[in-house]
């Protein structure tokens, strides 16, 4: 055998093999082999069509990256017009559409629940829900299995012709290959789909942009466009751009869009695996619902759901409207961020008496939940935002955080705004307010605030510090309101006879309460310490107290001094710890928690382990066998650190099930992620 020939039989299988691992990771998503050894296979292929260039094919994986610049883009007229949605903001929009496609199809609009749900499981083949994906949309032709055009979709009839940026994309397959037996590769096969850009990717590339003082894009969709409607394919290969294929325009006797997405993925397309088949317009708005409330947590932008018939006969028959399929309608996600007007600005006094000024909006919806306040957090950010009572404003949330004003629309002012100044004192008791040299806060400095005391019995009963169940904000509300408590010792002495005077209050949620307060008499001594709200005193500062001194009264002897030599404890912390003890009014709180009976466990001295000393851990997800609360104590027992946000000081990341993305950022810093069963294991 020649050289050459032997070349030639490496070369294929070398091609064979590189398309069949990424087919495991891209489309089934259970990588066979690591990245690093498809990348060595890839160089292998990539040095032997060096040394033989007539071996080079155009659907070789070594072809993804490279090629010459376009002087311009040819045209390219799609076989069958690239139509688009028309969209549907809610549940109502949904069944009119239902209620239109049945109409359409000449058949009377079913009454009954069971009536509908068997019309669209017998005549609509049920419906097929998908992520609406935030990108652009391509075409795709190959002819005998190797990918002939790639195009954009222009004005619906002529796009143009992006074949070779498009072949830089490792989830565009090159080449087509049957998997299945169900499905051969077809002679011709046109395909379409979206190309886009994952969250992590886009901020990277603006970035680098950023740093060469280049333009940078307002979202990935821009992003991925732009990459893509370029004349550089080494541009678009550097973009790591990624694609999902989403239906198949050939008819190769395809009866469901279901089975078009078997065919995809059998041909080596990668498809979106959280698509799916339902049997009604409530399982619809269950997959809404759903991914409205996780969209955060996936790599891409989606911005909705396309909803679709799934059998295709009928699909066709309910034909074209305008640009639009009537069988298919992408359902939108309310906006992330709306306008609306701050009918005033009030101020609300926390457990360290710091005033937070509030926004009241007129109430509006925003990522499906209707928002009527939103945080000013102080008075820079007011000025900074130059926010006046009665200005219209743009409010958005990103993910479950308070909602934020994010801009003042000042062109629309009438000249009726009125600015707003902190208060000089108090609202709710009356004292003097001071902002401290270098602090942008502004605080109430009276102890027997009342606003500030409800906020420490707030915090006190809270889940991470005593952890009363059923007893929250609303109830300690009644209890305050109604003069039977003053402070947190006062609790343990409220009687069953006292509840059940109060409004909503019977027998037994009387003695759940009085209960549940009752059942925490004994806490560690870390909660404890952490319950008295010290400022400045979060967890793991508790527990490093509780853990150096064994009893509170160690602490409350020891000097300033003292305090300021603990490792991990600084002058600020220590300072405001001694303060703390040093005040007549904590020193009677502590006495009175004494005579009620609330005497925490001294500290338990566990053996620490080497594998947690120094270590340090972050939790995301649901955990199932533990508790957050008794794996975080357990972290902390054992001698390591827990932390609420990652970074590359992280050791590990705990994941339990729906992990946030806390769970991609460690993905994306080489943090290493365990499961709770190997973090038992870690601590057995
Ligand atoms: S199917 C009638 N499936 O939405 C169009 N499109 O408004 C049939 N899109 O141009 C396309 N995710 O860019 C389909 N899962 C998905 C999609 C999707 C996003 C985009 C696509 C298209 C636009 C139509």
């Amino acid at each position: 055998m020649t050289l050459k020939t032997q070349a030639k039989e490496r070369v294929e299988k070398l091609k064979e093999s590189i398309n069949k691992y990424r087919y495991h990771r891209l489309v089934l998503d259970k990588p066979l082999i690591s990245e690093s050894a498809e990348d060595s296979l890839k160089k292998e292929l990539f040095d032997l069509e060096q040394e033989f260039p007539d071996l080079v094919t155009s659907d070789s994986p070594t072809q993804r990256v490279g090629g010459k610049p376009l002087s311009k883009f040819k045209k390219f007229e799609h076989p069958k017009p690239m139509l688009s949605f028309n969209d549907t903001f809610s549940k109502e929009d949904m069944e009119d559409w239902f209620d239109r496609v049945v109409r359409t199809l000449g058949v009377a609009v079913p009454e009954s629940e069971s009536a509908r749900l068997s019309f669209t499981k017998e005549k609509l083949g049920g419906f097929y829900v998908e992520l609406k994906l935030d990108g652009l949309a391509v075409e795709l032709v190959y002819k005998n299995g190797i990918l002939e055009t790639g195009s954009t979709r222009g004005d619906g009839k002529i796009g143009e012709d992006v074949t070779n940026n498009l072949k830089t994309i490792e989830a565009v397959p090159l080449k087509l290959s049957a998997t299945s037996s169900k499905f051969q590769v077809p002679s011709e096969l046109v395909v379409r789909g979206e190309i886009f850009l994952s969250k992590g990717q886009f901020e990277k590339i603006n970035l680098q942009l950023k740093k060469k003082g280049e333009k940078i894009y307002a979202n990935p969709r821009n992003l991925a466009a732009g990459s893509i409607r370029q004349l550089d394919p080494k541009i678009t290969a550097e973009r790591n751009l990624d694609s999902f294929a989403y239906s198949v325009v050939t008819n190769l006797g395809q009866e469901t869009h279901e089975e078009e997405h078997e065919i995809l993925k059998a041909l080596g397309f990668k498809v979106n695996k959280h698509n799916k088949l339902v049997k009604d317009l409530e399982e619809v708005q269950g997959f809404r619902d759903h991914w409205e409330k996780h969209r955060e947590k996936l790599e891409y932008e989606i911005d909705g759901i396309v909803v679709q018939v799934n059998d295709n006969r009928i699909f066709q028959k309910l034909g074209v409207v305008g640009k639009a399929p009537r069988a298919a309608v992408a359902y939108k996600f309310s906006a992330r961020e709306s306008t609306t007007k701050v009918k005033d600005i009030i101020v609300s006094v926390g457990r360290t008496g710091v005033l937070t000024p509030v926004a009241v909006l007129e109430p509006v919806e925003i990522g499906g939940t209707t928002v009527s306040r939103a945080t000013l957090h102080n008075e820079d950010e007011i000025r900074r935002l130059g926010v006046k009572i009665g200005d219209s404003v743009i409010v958005g949330r990103a993910g479950d955080v308070i909602p934020d004003i994010i801009k003042v629309l000042k062109e629309l002012r009438t000249g009726k705004e009125r600015e707003f100044y902190m208060p000089k004192n108090c609202p709710v008791c009356g004292n003097k307010v001071v902002r401290p040299e270098g602090e942008v806060a502004h605080r109430c400095v009276n102890k027997n605030c009342p606003a500030i005391k409800r906020e420490a019995i707030y915090h006190f009963v809270g889940k991470k510090a005593m952890d009363m169940p059923g007893v929250g904000p609303k109830i300690i509300d009644q209890l305050m309101d109604a003069g039977l408590i003053k402070s947190a010792p006062d609790l343990y002495e409220l009687k069953k006879d006292d509840l059940l005077n109060l409004e909503r209050f019977a027998e037994k949620s009387a003695e759940n309460v009085i209960g549940s307060i009752h059942s925490k008499k004994s806490p560690t001594l870390a909660k404890f310490i952490f319950a008295l709200g010290i400022r400045h005193v979060g967890e793991e500062t508790a527990f490093d107290l509780a853990k150096k001194f064994g009893s509170l009264k160690k602490i409350s002897e020891t000097s300033l001094k003292g305090l300021q030599k603990i490792h991990d404890i600084g002058n600020v912390v220590a300072k405001s710890i001694y303060e703390w003890f040093q005040n007549g009014y904590n020193q009677k709180l502590l006495e009175r928690f004494e005579k009620v009976g609330v005497i925490p466990e001294s500290f338990k001295v566990t053996k620490q382990s080497s594998k947690f000393i120094g270590k340090s851990f972050v939790l995301t997800g649901g955990l199932e066998i533990l508790t957050r609360e008794d794996a975080q104590a357990k972290i902390r027992e054992l001698g390591g650190d827990v932390s609420s946000t990652v970074s590359k000081e992280t050791d590990y990341v705990i994941a339990g099930s729906d992990p946030g993305s806390k769970f991609d950022k460690a993905q994306k810093l080489n943090v290493k992620v365990i499961t709770e069963k190997e973090f038992l294991e870690m601590i057995k």
